[in-house]
């Protein structure tokens, strides 16, 4: 095998923005999510909604990718896809998958796992007509996760679809387009601290619905 020589054995970062400890934290990890969350989006430059989903075939094979956090309630966080994807084909067969929000300037990381399920057609309407006209046909025009024999197929096909609708007020969403909505069992809150001591907690939801709270070794 071909050496690359990439000194990536030799870097070493040191973490030190912040601490997290039991006192700190909120009972409920939905506000504890809010409370990163909300800090993350302060922050100019980043992405902070985007989150690495994963996801596995029936197999067992996981694949992950990035999706954007679209909406965030007590009933559970919200993205939005196409159903007939990878990922979506996927979560049809094991609707039981993965979250995951690194935000490497505040040295923390967040990992949700759950069940997801489709959000509502009503939903998914109303997101889809809140999106620029140009990403409504985006989603039309692309078959997500097939392959294409050349980028000139999606570009005809989103010159054919802007003719179709160009005096069209409301573009119809298409079936095969819309949200999941992952209902989360398990959070982790996790804060990069000195010597790779870093503070972990573990949300894990319990039978009678309430969240218990322990802390992980790093
Ligand atoms: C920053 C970023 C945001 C993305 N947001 C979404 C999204 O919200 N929904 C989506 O379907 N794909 C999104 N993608 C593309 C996915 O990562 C992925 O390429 C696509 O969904 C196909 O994945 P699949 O073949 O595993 O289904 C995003 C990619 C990046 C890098």
């Amino acid at each position: 095998m071909k050496e690359i020589n990439l000194p990536l054995a030799d870097l070493r970062k040191a973490y030190v923005a912040d601490t997290l400890d039991k006192s700190q934290i909120h009972q409920d990890p939905f506000e504890q999510f809010a409370k990163w969350m909300e800090q993350a989006l302060s922050i100019k430059g980043i992405e902070a909604n985007a989150m690495t989903l994963a996801t596995s075939n029936a197999n067992g094979q996981p694949s992950a990718r990035i999706v954007l956090l679209k909406g965030f309630t007590n009933d559970g966080l919200v993205f939005y896809t196409n159903y007939e994807s990878r990922k979506g084909e996927e979560l049809l067969k094991n609707p039981l998958a993965a979250l995951l929000f690194y935000w490497e300037i505040l040295e923390r990381q967040i990992r949700i796992e759950g069940k997801v399920a489709r959000l509502s057609p009503e939903k998914s309407d109303a997101y889809f007509h809140s999106r620029p006209k140009g990403s409504q046909i985006g989603a039309i025009a692309s078959p997500q996760s097939q392959v294409i024999g050349s980028r000139a197929i999606l570009e005809d096909k989103v010159k054919t679809l802007s003719q179709k609708y160009e005096n069209t007020s409301e573009i119809p969403r298409p079936k095969n387009w819309g949200g999941f909505l992952l209902q989360p069992q398990r959070f982790e809150f996790w804060q990069g601290r000195a010597n790779r001591l870093h503070d972990r907690f573990q949300y894990t939801l319990k039978e009678d619905q309430n969240w218990s709270i322990e802390r992980l070794a790093p």
